[in-house]
């Protein structure tokens, strides 16, 4: 099968179109013709991690330590990317129950990645559930990773209808979906941070207001939230403190050893909490978004799609920082196969 493969890390040259063996099932196990897969930040963080320092990488340095070794640390030990995928199930192993040939599904890899290929494998009960209906591939691909962050997130505190939310760095892989979900789904007031190309996007996503960080600092104005979910961690405690309700919580997906203390710190001492999180990607959370999905209460929007052998050319677009929304690696597949 074709495959984009790299076997050094760098810049996207690295990513090359190869043929490389066709993965059989195993008993357990479903064998998924991949139709899309997205580029996500973990992508094009692999792809470079020569490159990333422990100051560069946004989690703490046993974190870091510990993505090295998993990924390699002068060359990749895992040489195709990708680790959300949206397919058809071209063949089942002996046991598998759940699911046919045939069967229309989308899911997440997680750091096992994979996905830049025709085919991958995956276990029947591993976080691979049935398509939403309403999704094409291209979008129901951009889903699981963002979206199942997100409700890990969102899961974490006592969101009510009619409070308020800001989502510092709305307009990435997983902050449109915490937007999405805590307008919809939870009922909140929610306000937006990214960059100006990507204001009208997050609006559109649901967002009440929107503030552009390279012009304003949220934590600067007299706007107070209940709940501020820090993506990339940019902002500090000690700044956001004052722009929380009484009892608000800063919910950090990225942090470093200073946040992990800070949690620890307000958990005995604050009313106002820092909460470093760390997700769990579970089957039952993708068939719980898929519902939502089908309900009309999360959307993806998709950006651009590029074929699988200009996988070097998407990831040149996402490093650029030009994505307004996902940007989608298509797989064709020729008849013959
Ligand atoms: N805790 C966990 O278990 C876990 C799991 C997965 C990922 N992560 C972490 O999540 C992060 C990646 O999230 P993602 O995929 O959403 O990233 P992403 O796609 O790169 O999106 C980053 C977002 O942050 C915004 N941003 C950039 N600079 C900013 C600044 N100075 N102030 C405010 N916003 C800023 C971007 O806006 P513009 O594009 O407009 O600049 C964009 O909205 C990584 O740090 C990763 O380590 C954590």
């Amino acid at each position: 099968m074709k495959a984009v493969v790299f076997t050094e890390y760098g810049p996207p040259e690295v990513l090359q179109l190869k043929e490389v063996e066709k993965p059989v099932p195993r008993d357990n196990e479903i064998l998924v013709r991949i139709h899309a897969t997205p580029v996500s930040f973990g992508d094009t963080l692999v792809r470079n991690l020569k490159a990333v320092s422990p100051k560069k990488f946004h989690m703490p340095l046993l974190f870091w330590l510990f993505a090295k070794m998993y990924f390699g640390f002068r060359k990749p030990r895992i040489t195709i990317l990708g680790s959300e995928f949206a397919g058809e199930i071209e063949a089942v192993g002996k046991n598998v129950k759940r699911f046919k040939a045939g069967d229309p599904v989308f899911g997440f890899r997680g750091q096992s990645m994979g996905a830049y290929a025709e085919y991958l494998c995956m276990a029947e009960n591993g976080v691979v559930v049935m398509k939403p209906a309403n999704m094409t591939y291209e979008q129901a691909a951009a889903v699981p990773y963002g979206a199942l962050m997100a409700l890990n997130l969102l899961r974490k505190v006592d969101l009510r209808p009619g409070q308020s939310v800001l989502v510092n760095g709305a307009s990435g892989g997983i902050g449109p979906f915490v937007v999405q979900l805590a307008k919809a789904h939870f009922g909140a007031n929610v306000t937006g941070v990214c960059s100006a190309p990507r204001l009208e996007y997050v609006k559109s996503l649901g967002a009440e207001r929107v503030i552009d960080y390279t012009r304003e600092n949220f934590s600067d104005g007299d706007e107070t939230y209940d709940f501020i979910f820090d993506i990339l961690g940019k902002s500090s405690f000690s700044k956001v403190k004052r722009t929380l309700k009484p009892n608000g919580r800063c919910l950090l997906v990225s942090f470093k050893m200073k946040q992990l203390l800070q949690m620890l710190w307000t958990s005995l001492f604050s009313s106002k909490k820092v909460i470093c999180a760390l997700s769990t990607e579970k089957a039952e959370d993708l068939v719980f978004i898929k519902e939502l999905i089908e309900t009309g209460k999360i959307r993806t929007v998709i950006d651009k799609c590029f074929p699988l052998a200009q996988a070097a050319e998407a990831h040149r677009y996402v490093d650029q920082g030009h994505k307004k929304g996902s940007v989608v690696i298509t797989v064709e597949h020729s008849m013959k196969e």
